[in-house]
This record gives C-alpha cells, sequence and structure tokens, in this order.
C-alpha cells in the first residue's frame, strides 16, 4: 500500500466512526474562566467547530442549560427553527440563524442568581457536540464609611469607631490602619451580612481608650483575593487640653505688649525731661559765662553725664 491509500484507508474509517457515534464532525468550544462584574452583561462564548470533511452544517438544535443542584434548567433553546429565550438570556450574535456557528449566550444584568455551571448542547445536519463552561461574578465593594459611638469624640472618653462597606461579592474583608501606616487588630470579629440581592455588607469595630487615640485612622477595604478597593480616613480633632495650652501661649504676648508701651512711655519722659534740664541748665550757662574754652566745655559734657547717671539712679 502506498501512501496515499493508507490515508485513503484512515479518513474512511473516520467517517465510519463519525457517523457510528454521530458526532465526530463537530466539536463545541468554550471559553472558560468567565469572571463577570455584577450588574454587567455576561458572554459565555462557545462556537461549533466543524472537521474539513464537513464545510457547510447547518445548526438543528441549541439548548443552554444552567446547571442546578435540582437539575439543568434551560435558559435558551433553538429547536425546530425557533429561538425560545428565558428573559435576560439571548444568543451573543444579534441576528444569529441556523449557519452561524457563534452559540454563544449573553446574559444582560448579571446577577449572583447566574453564578455556576452551563451545559452547551448543539445538534447539526454532521453530528451532536456538548461542552461545558462556568460564570463566576463579582461585585466591588463601596467605600467604606465610618462613624464613632459616641458619635462626638472628645478623647475624655472611650471611643469605638465602626467601619462598613458594602455591595461587594466574594466575602471581602475590611483593615484599620492608624496614621502611620500601622495595622491595627479588629476589637470584634468581622460581622458580614448579606443584603437581599445576595451581595456582602461588611462591618469592622476597633474600640479606642481615651488616652491612645491617634490624630487619624483608615478603614480600607479589601477584595476576596487581597487587592484594596476603597478606603476612608477619619481625622479626630486633638485634644480640648490642648487647645488650652495654644491660649496659656497667647497669655505673654497680651501681657508682653503693656509692658514695651509702658516701657518706651517711661524712657521717653525721662529722656524728655533729660533734654528739659540740659536746655535750662545750658541757657543758664549762657546767661552767666558766654565765653567758655574748650576744656570748659568738655568738663561741662562730663557734668551733664553725671547728671544722666543720676536720673537712671533716683
Ligand atoms: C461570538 O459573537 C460575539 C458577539 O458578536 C462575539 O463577541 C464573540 O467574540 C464571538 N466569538 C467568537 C469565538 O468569535
Ligand atoms: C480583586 O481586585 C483585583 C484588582 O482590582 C482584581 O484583579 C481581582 O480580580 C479582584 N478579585 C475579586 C475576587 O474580586
Amino acid at each position: 500500500m502506498n501512501m496515499a491509500s493508507i490515508a485513503a484507508l484512515f479518513l474512511f474509517f473516520i467517517v465510519i466512526r463519525a457517523q457510528s457515534e454521530g458526532q465526530t464532525f463537530i466539536t463545541v468550544e468554550c471559553k472558560t474562566g468567565n469572571v463577570v462584574q455584577y450588574g454587567q452583561q455576561s458572554m459565555l462564548d462557545c462556537v461549533v467547530k466543524t472537521t474539513q470533511v464537513v464545510r457547510d452544517a447547518t445548526i438543528l438544535v441549541v439548548s443552554w442549560e444552567k446547571e442546578d443542584t435540582k437539575g439543568a434548567v434551560r435558559v435558551l433553546t433553538f429547536e425546530k427553527g425557533r429561538i425560545d429565550p428565558k428573559p435576560g438570556f439571548r444568543f451573543a450574535e444579534p441576528s444569529w440563524n441556523d449557519k452561524n456557528m457563534n452559540v454563544s449566550l449573553l446574559i444582560t444584568n448579571t446577577t449572583l442568581k447566574d453564578i455556576g455551571k452551563y451545559k452547551c448542547v448543539v445538534m447539526t445536519d454532521s453530528g451532536d457536540n456538548t461542552n461545558h463552561t462556568n460564570l463566576s461574578v463579582t461585585a466591588k465593594y463601596n467605600e467604606p464609611m465610618i462613624h464613632s459611638i459616641p458619635e462626638k469624640i472628645t478623647r475624655d472618653e472611650d471611643v469605638t469607631l465602626i467601619c462598613t462597606s458594602e455591595g461587594g461579592y466574594p466575602e471581602g474583608r475590611l483593615g484599620w490602619f492608624d496614621e502611620h501606616g500601622i495595622k491595627w487588630p479588629d476589637s470584634s470579629p468581622l460581622q458580614v451580612e448579606n443584603a437581599s440581592n445576595g451581595l456582602f455588607k461588611l462591618t469592622s469595630r476597633l474600640s479606642l481608650l481615651k488616652n491612645t487615640i491617634f490624630s487619624k485612622y483608615t478603614c480600607k477595604v479589601f477584595n476576596a483575593s487581597g487587592a484594596k478597593e476603597g478606603e476612608t480616613a477619619l481625622e479626630i480633632p486633638g485634644k480640648v487640653a490642648e487647645q488650652e495650652g495654644r491660649k496659656e501661649l497667647d497669655e505673654p504676648t497680651k501681657i508682653v505688649a503693656p509692658v514695651v508701651v509702658i516701657g518706651s512711655l517711661i524712657v521717653g519722659m525721662l529722656l524728655a525731661l533729660l533734654v528739659y534740664r540740659r536746655r535750662s541748665r545750658k541757657a543758664r550757662r549762657f546767661s552767666t559765662t558766654p565765653l567758655m574754652s574748650d576744656h570748659h566745655r568738655v568738663s561741662e559734657s562730663a557734668a551733664e553725664e553725671g547728671d544722666h547717671l543720676n536720673i537712671e539712679t533716683q
């Protein structure tokens, strides 16, 4: 046998096998690991691949089913030329027909109910095949909110900070950090609640003793894989005592100002007195001794110096 006849024989066996099982000519290939944001569209991407032997397949049946603990629920079917979708489901291809090998499923508004395993059954005039794909959903947590008990932080009493963040999925966690970025352990276990839509609400508490309160606390929310999704900081005003301290600092300046004013008044009056006395003495001198030697003048000024000293010591 030559190569060509071996190949022909091989092909012959494939065709026989395909016909006996009725599904070897086509395969349904699906993308896996679909992760979709809550509230967005999701697409479960599946296409029908045909072998080279089949050039032009026609689809007879498509059945998209969501597998459940109770069984499978049909969400989209094509059968006997009719498309029958459940509300919120359709073919991803806008004008899908039985010649379109892209049988992807579109979920228009993804919620937590849509999480799970899906089965895609395809029957064509050239064979049948089935495949599965999964859908998981995530939702981003809202910015955390912090409030305190008591509401007003006075630093004269202990306080509990309460941080909440909601609207996330799957379960995440919260963390407390002080102004230096040091993590503080929660004072009670993280409280996890389910909202009616299944999304999580996280609540964490941090108790502070009145004497060990920092000036800033940050609450951060992390998603299930540990990535930070948001943070909110709470600034705590300084102690009331500290503000009083600042007032005390002002006191000396209040005292200093009058002292300076009064002091300069006294100095001014002394100077005025000095000038007055010098003038009156000069006047006297001119009237008694109109002619004076330089020597006299010097001794006069020395005497004046003495007067000055006298005034200061008085
Ligand atoms: C199937 O169709 C959808 C919608 O047109 C498209 O986004 C997707 O990429 C298609 N899939 C493949 C494998 O071509
Ligand atoms: C957490 O957030 C990161 C970054 O935004 C993202 O890549 C990851 O998929 C998220 N994980 C979950 C479980 O939401």
